[in-house]
Formats: structure tokens, C-alpha cells, sequence
């Protein structure tokens, strides 16, 4: 029966981007992704999230799960997590084992990577939604709903075969709905608690402008990277006055060292075009004073004109009433 709980956690699937904001679910969730690469080689790893926040690892080697934070085992004890390390050695052991005899069954092929996501979010009314889902070579394959397997349309007649052959298995199923549905929101809650300070901590981004390989004879790729801000939702645009530069790609997410992040946004302008763009960077952490860098600089030249013309006038105003005063 141990096969029913490796196949049922081998539904596991890294979660899409979470541009989540303070009003979007927070979520507890373990990834694992397993590649058998042949029939003798497998490569395993098992992390486990708060929303973007790694907080554990999964050494394949000692077989142990590391804890990154001070705070990654929440209010449970050590004996709770230890039996819980526990489990998932067991299961992690016997996942690998099971699938390796069912290659032929599943009418697998080497190589192949199994990707699973299972865990629980925290909805803003208070709600805690589980979740758990299995992908194979990158495609959703199966998920567990409402105490059972659910293959998913993309995985064919493949994840059929597999929720059917899970299905008199309930013994498993009711350790994963246990766990899903009692043990993970306990968990979430607590954890949110114990790491309140580093989950709602704010850290500014820095941002700075540079130019990109050339898209093309006479075009400008424009650059704005904006670095080392935390939480991840950030809002960047390129934009010309008020006008948001529809052009404007955004590119991938990438993690800093210190758990902050990186993101680059470019836009492809004619060089003619360039003078009066500026990148526009809204985070949560700027209290609503968005930074704003200019390219070439030109505009902010312009502003400064502007503003020594508006003081020149607000000067010659004073001086004007100061004389018509004491005339
Ligand atoms: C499996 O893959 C590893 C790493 O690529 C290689 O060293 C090993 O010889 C392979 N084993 C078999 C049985 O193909
Ligand atoms: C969930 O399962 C129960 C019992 O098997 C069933 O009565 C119920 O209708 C199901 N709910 C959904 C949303 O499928
Ligand atoms: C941990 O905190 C949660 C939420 O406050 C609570 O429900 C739970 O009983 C606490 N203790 C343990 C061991 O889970």
C-alpha cells in the first residue's frame, strides 16, 4: 500500500507565479521533482515554500529534511516534525522504488521527470483551500480532489490508469486527506505566525537603466532592472508620461542570494524615441511613492527647467506684490 501514497504524492507540481499581493491566498506547499534519468539514475528533490519563500530543503543523500529558517517548523514539536520526516523518507523511498517497477505498466520511457505540488492557502476571508497535483514531463497529470484521484485531461489514458489503479487503495488516501486537510493548515498557520517578521518584512528595490543589445539598425532595447525588493508582486512599466508603454516586456523572476528579487523590463524603442521614457517601478515596499528613472536623462533636464522657471515666476510674483505693497 506504501505504492498507493508514493503515486497519489507523485502528482506534485511547481506552482505558477504568485503575483500575489497582501489581498491574494498565502500558501504552505512541498515540491518535488524527481527525474529518472535511467533505470539506474534518479535524481531527487523535495523543498518545502512559503508562497516564494524556500524554508526547507531535502537532502537526497542523508535522506533528511533541512531547515532554512529558524522559524521552518512553525509551532510543531520536534517529535511531530520528526514523524513527519519521517513519512516523507518513507514515501520518497517507496515513490522511487514503485515507479521504477512500473515503468512498463505506466509505459513510461526514459528519460522522464515527475513534478508534484501538494499543500494548503490561506484565503484573506480566513478560508484554507488544500491542494495537491502531479505533472508528468511538464503537463498537469493528475490532482486529488474531493478524496480522490482526478486525472487531468492532458495526462490521456495514462493518469487514468493511474487514478484507477489508486482507487481501492483507501488507506492511502486517507493519510494524504489527513495530511492535506489537518496537518497542512495547522502547519500554515503556525508558520505564518512563528516567521511574521521575515513573511511581512519590506525591502526596497533599487532600480538603474541600461541598454540591451540592439534589436536592430537604428533601435534601442531599453533595460530598466530593478533589484533586491521583497515581497515578490512588483509593478514595472516603461512610459512616457502617463502613458504606459504597451512594448514593455517583463522578463523572468529571478532570485537574489538574500531571498530578495530581481526582475528586468525592456522595451524595443527607435533610437529617435528614446529621449522622454522613463521605467516606472510601484512595489509595496515605496509607500506609494513609485520610483521613476529617466532615460538620457533629457526629461529630468526638462523638469528641472520647469521647476526654475516656475520659481523664477513664484520670485518675480513675490517681488512684483513686495513693491506693489510699499509703493
Ligand atoms: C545512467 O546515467 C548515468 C548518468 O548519465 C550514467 O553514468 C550511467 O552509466 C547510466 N546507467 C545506465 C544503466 O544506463
Ligand atoms: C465529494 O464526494 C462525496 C462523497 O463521495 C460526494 O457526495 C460529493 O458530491 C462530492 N463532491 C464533489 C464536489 O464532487
Ligand atoms: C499551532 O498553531 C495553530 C494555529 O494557531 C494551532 O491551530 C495549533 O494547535 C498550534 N499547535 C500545533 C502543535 O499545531
Amino acid at each position: 500500500s506504501e505504492m498507493l501514497l508514493l503515486l497519489v504524492l507523485a502528482v506534485l507540481y511547481p506552482g505558477g507565479d504568485n503575483q500575489g499581493a497582501s489581498q491574494e491566498p498565502i500558501s504552505f506547499h512541498l515540491i518535488q521533482i524527481s527525474s529518472f534519468v535511467n533505470s539506474t539514475w534518479i535524481q531527487y528533490h523535495g523543498s518545502g515554500w512559503v508562497d516564494d519563500l524556500q524554508i526547507h530543503g531535502w537532502n537526497s543523500v542523508a535522506d533528511t529534511a533541512i531547515f532554512l529558517k529558524p522559524w521552518s517548523k512553525g509551532n510543531f514539536s520536534d517529535v511531530e516534525i520528526s514523524d513527519l520526516v519521517e513519512l516523507f523518507r518513507v514515501y520518497t523511498f517507496a515513490f522511487i522504488r514503485e515507479m521504477r517497477a512500473h515503468v512498463h505498466e505506466f509505459q513510461l520511457e526514459y528519460p522522464f521527470e515527475i513534478q508534484g505540488i501538494a499543500g494548503c492557502e490561506l484565503h484573506p476571508g480566513g478560508a484554507i483551500l488544500s491542494f495537491l497535483r502531479g505533472a508528468l514531463g511538464g503537463l498537469d497529470f493528475v490532482s486529488f480532489r474531493n478524496s480522490s484521484c482526478v486525472p487531468a485531461s492532458e495526462g490521456g489514458s495514462r493518469a487514468q490508469l493511474v487514478c484507477a489503479l489508486l482507487r481501492p487503495y483507501g488507506d492511502i488516501f486517507h493519510i494524504v486527506k489527513k495530511l492535506l486537510y489537518e496537518t497542512c493548515p495547522r502547519f500554515l498557520l503556525g508558520v505564518l505566525e512563528a516567521g511574521k517578521a521575515d513573511l511581512q518584512r519590506q525591502v526596497k528595490p533599487e532600480a538603474w537603466l541600461s541598454s540591451g543589445p540592439s534589436p536592430g539598425p537604428g533601435r534601442l532595447l531599453l533595460v530598466c532592472h530593478v533589484s533586491g525588493f521583497y515581497p515578490k508582486p512588483v509593478w514595472v512599466m516603461w512610459m512616457r508620461g502617463d502613458q504606459e508603454q504597451q512594448g514593455t516586456q517583463r522578463g523572468d523572476f529571478l532570485p537574489n542570494g538574500d531571498g530578495t528579487w530581481h526582475l528586468r523590463a525592456t522595451l524595443d524603442v527607435a533610437a529617435g524615441e528614446a529621449a522622454g521614457l522613463a521605467c516606472r517601478v510601484k512595489h509595496s515596499s515605496l509607500g506609494g511613492q513609485d520610483l521613476v528613472l529617466y532615460w538620457g536623462g533629457s526629461v529630468s533636464i526638462a523638469v528641472i527647467i520647469l521647476i526654475v522657471m516656475v520659481l523664477c515666476l513664484v520670485i518675480a510674483l513675490g517681488l512684483a506684490l513686495w513693491f506693489w505693497r510699499h509703493r
